[in-house]
């Protein structure tokens, strides 16, 4: 048996094998509500194989999508509507998880296919953005944000408690927390934007903070016997050695009862020098899980099948997440089944299409 499409179990979640859909934005809703575009997409991708469907970026509050398109959890019309995504998820044999963010200060931004800067500042669609510290990403994204005070903290980490009770009462069974990609939970960890002198900022223990405290006040809520999991940049490629505060970070969220982690980068600074290539994040996964002990998974460009199973059966990662090759082609999981001479190949396919299409190979 290949290790790739060896199963994976995290406490209640029972996943067919190794692969992952990573969250991927569609831009695609309006006033955060997803419609059938979402259900199609994400059906689609959970029928061609993959193992766990992580739903895109969802908003916890209107500004926290980093588009006027992205999708919403701030109100239960929302909540409400994912119901049809995780149910189509389920019926085509994935588990259905969701990731759940706030964009800080990358918000107000247009679609990636509209310019990916931010809206123009008297453009009605735009909104003010915050962050830890009133300092702008830069580039096109040089909207300054406001610095956040403590209340405006604690309603965020109320926001985000809010989003996953509502994800729970749809039906996900994987919460994904998005403290990665220098959206608000990275900003606040990230020396390039958080600049703070107060409890939220300045040394290691204040910067955590932020994360810290949102991970335990969603823990209260999301159900024990369900995998809590966040996604994180370990390191900004800035040329620093920021990896060793990267992976204490992660061995504090296993303290505060996280069970999983997606191995990402900072995008924090644009002075970032990021060496692009297959399986480029795959050393840097694995340390974090020799570190801390934590189950991983990391993305980009994952895309060789033998590639990705040599990933799972050397025990870098335990699970590998592909984004752009499952828009590519959804059936990458039963193309890599076949190319890694799994036994019985389409069976990695939900039974009706799995009966005819193992006979038609055997034709
Ligand atoms: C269209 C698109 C939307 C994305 N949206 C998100 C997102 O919502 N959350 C996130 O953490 N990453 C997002 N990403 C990053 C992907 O999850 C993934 O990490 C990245 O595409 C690298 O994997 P790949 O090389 O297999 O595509 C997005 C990527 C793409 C292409």
């Amino acid at each position: 048996m290949s290790s790739l499409f060896t199963p994976f179990r995290l406490k209640d979640a029972e996943l067919r094998n190794r692969i992952v859909v990573s969250p991927m934005c569609q831009y695609s809703a309006e006033n955060g509500l997803i419609n059938d575009w979402h259900r199609v997409h994400l059906a689609g991708l959970a029928r061609g194989g993959a193992a766990l469907v992580i739903a895109e970026a969802t908003a916890v509050s209107p500004e926290g999508r980093i588009t006027p398109g992205c999708a919403g959890i701030w109100n239960d019309e929302q909540g409400e509507a994912w119901r049809g995504a995780v149910a189509a998820i389920k019926a085509a044999g994935a588990v259905p998880g969701i990731q759940i963010a706030h964009a800080g200060r990358k918000a107000s931004a247009n679609r990636p296919w509209e310019g990916d800067d931010h809206i123009a500042a008297d453009d009605p669609r735009g909104w003010d953005t915050i962050a830890p510290s009133a300092i702008a990403f830069g580039g096109g994204l040089s909207k300054v944000p406001k610095a956040m005070d403590t209340a405006e903290i604690d309603r965020v980490k109320a926001d985000f408690v809010a989003a996953a009770r509502r994800a729970r009462d749809a039906g996900f069974e994987w919460l994904e927390l998005h403290f990665a990609h220098g959206y608000l939970a990275q900003s606040f960890f990230s020396t390039w934007s958080n600049k703070r002198e107060d409890a939220y900022g300045g040394s290691f223990d204040g910067r955590a903070r932020f994360l810290l405290e949102t991970l335990a006040a969603v823990r209260e809520v999301w159900p024990e016997n369900l995998p809590l999991t966040a996604r994180f940049g370990v390191t900004e490629f800035d040329g620093s050695d920021d990896l060793e505060e990267g992976i204490e970070m992660v061995r504090r969220f296993k303290a505060g009862g996280l069970d999983f982690i997606d191995v990402s980068i900072g995008f924090s600074t644009q002075s970032a020098n990021i060496p692009w290539g297959p399986n480029f994040m795959a050393p840097i996964a694995a340390r974090v899980r020799r570190e801390t002990g934590l189950p991983v998974t990391t993305s980009w460009f994952i895309s060789d099948p033998a590639g990705a199973n040599a990933l799972v059966a050397e025990e870098k990662v335990d699970l590998v997440s592909l984004g752009r090759p499952l828009l590519a082609d959804p059936h990458w999981p039963y193309k890599a089944a076949i190319e890694l001479g799994v036994d019985k190949a389409a069976w990695t396919l939900p039974a009706p299409y799995a009966h005819w299409l193992e006979r038609y190979r055997a034709a």
